[in-house]
C-alpha cells in the first residue's frame, strides 16, 4: 500500500473533488479553529480595506488538508477578490508567469499552491513582481539584450506549500506574514463534522461524531471523507441515521484505529524499533527500511506522529517515545530516557 490508497492519508484523494466543493466554507465564520491565525487576518485585511491597499504577500504552510487552499479562498472573498490559481510546477517558463502577471487586475489574488516547486528561474522573476509591482524582461540575446521595466497592478501573493524548508529565504521574506496552520482539536474537528453533516444533510449523533473526530488525524479533510465513507455504509446498511453502533461498524472496515493510525503508520514505527533499536535514526534509513520516499515521510507521516506524541525528533535522529511504545503495545525499554536528551 502507497500513502495515496490509504483511507486516512492527508492528501488530496479523487473522491474528495466533490465533496470539497459543496464542504469547503467561504467565509472566516464558518472556518473552525485556527483562531489565532483568524484574528490576525482580521485586523491585516481591516487595515488593508482601511488604506484601500490590497494585502500584503500571505504564505500559508503546514501539513495537507488542514485548510491552505480554503483559508486563500476565504481571504479572497472577505477582500472581496477575484482570486487567481496556480501552482509551482504548472509554471515552467518565465514567460508563463508573466503572462499570468500581466493579466491580473489590481486588488487581484494570486493563489501560487505548492510554492516551493516553483524552480529558481521564475522566483528571480517574482522578486521584483512582489516587491515593487514590476516585471523585468529582457529583450534580445548577447551583447545587445537590454531589459525592460513593466508596470505590474497591485496584487497580491498567497503562497501555500506543506514543504517550508523548501523554500529559499529570499523567497520566504518576501511575504509580509505568514502563517503556520496546525493540526486541530477534537472539538473543532467535531465542529467541522456537524457543520458537514448538515451540509450532507444526514443526521449525525453526537457520539458517533466523536468517534469519527478521533480517527481524523485531526485534519478536515480527513474527518470529511470518513464521514462520507460511513454514510454510504449507513445508508446501506441502516436508516440513514448515524448511530453509535453502525459508525463503529463502519469504521472497523477501514483499518485505522483509535488514534486514526494505520498500517503504515505502525509499519513507521515498527521499522525504527525492529531495525534501529527505537532509534535514533536518521529519515533516510527509515525511508529506505520501509521503501518509501523521504518525502513523504516527512511531510505526512511523521507530522501527526509527533503530534500524537509517538516519535520525536532529535539532533541524532528520530525517536519513538513511550507513548509511541505503549500504542504498539511493546515494554517501554529502559534505556530509553536518555535517547530523548
Ligand atoms: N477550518 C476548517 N473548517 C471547516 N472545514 C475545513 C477547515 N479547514 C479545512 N476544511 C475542509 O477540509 C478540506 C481540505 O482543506 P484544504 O483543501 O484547504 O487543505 P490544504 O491545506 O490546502 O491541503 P493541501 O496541502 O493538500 O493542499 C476543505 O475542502 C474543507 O472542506
Ligand atoms: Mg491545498
Amino acid at each position: 500500500m502507497t500513502d495515496k490508497e490509504r483511507i486516512i492519508t492527508a492528501k488530496e484523494k479523487q473522491e474528495d473533488k466533490t465533496l470539497d466543493a459543496t464542504l469547503r466554507p467561504t467565509n472566516l465564520k464558518e472556518f473552525f479553529g485556527q483562531q489565532k491565525i483568524k484574528d490576525n487576518l482580521l485586523i491585516f485585511m481591516e487595515a488593508a480595506r482601511q488604506r484601500s491597499e490590497p494585502i500584503e504577500h500571505v504564505l500559508l504552510y503546514g501539513p495537507p488538508g488542514l485548510g491552505k487552499t480554503t483559508l486563500a479562498h476565504i481571504i479572497a472573498h472577505e477582500m472581496g477578490s477575484s482570486i487567481r490559481v496556480t501552482s509551482g510546477p504548472a509554471i515552467e517558463r518565465a514567460g508563463d508567469l508573466a503572462a499570468i502577471l500581466t493579466n491580473l487586475q489590481d486588488g487581484d489574488i494570486l493563489f501560487i499552491d505548492e510554492i516551493h516547486r516553483l524552480n529558481k528561474v521564475i522566483e528571480e522573476v517574482l522578486y521584483p513582481a512582489m516587491e515593487d509591482y514590476a516585471l523585468d524582461i529582457v529583450i534580445g540575446k548577447g551583447p545587445s539584450a537590454r531589459t525592460l521595466r513593466l508596470d505590474l497592478p497591485k496584487f497580491t501573493i498567497i503562497g501555500a506549500t506543506t514543504r517550508y524548508n523548501l523554500l529559499s529565504s529570499p523567497l520566504r521574506n518576501r511575504f509580509g506574514s505568514t502563517y503556520r496552520l496546525d493540526y486541530y482539536d477534537q472539538p473543532e474537528i467535531e465542529q467541522i463534522l456537524h457543520r458537514s453533516a448538515r451540509i450532507l444533510a444526514i443526521e449525525l449523533l453526537k457520539e458517533a461524531c466523536q468517534m469519527i473526530a478521533a480517527r481524523s488525524r485531526l485534519t478536515p479533510r480527513v474527518a470529511n471523507r470518513l464521514l462520507k465513507r460511513v454514510r454510504d455504509y449507513v445508508q446501506v446498511k441502516g436508516d440513514g441515521k448515524i448511530s453509535p453502533d453502525l459508525c463503529a461498524e463502519a469504521l472497523s472496515l477501514l483499518d485505522v484505529d483509535q488514534e486514526g493510525l494505520d498500517t503504515l503508520d505502525r509499519k513507521i514505527l515498527e521499522a525504527i524499533i525492529q531495525k534501529f533499536k527505537g532509534g535514533p535514526v536518521g529519515v533516510n534509513s527509515i525511508a529506505a527500511a520501509i521503501q518509501e520516499e523521504e518525502g513523504t515521510i516527512e511531510e505526512i507521516y511523521e507530522p501527526y506522529l509527533m503530534q500524537l506524541g509517538f516519535l520525536m525528533r532529535t539532533p541524532r535522529g528520530r525517536v519513538v517515545t513511550e507513548l509511541g511504545y505503549k500504542h504498539l503495545g511493546l515494554e517501554v525499554p529502559s534505556e530509553l530516557q536518555s535517547k530523548l536528551l
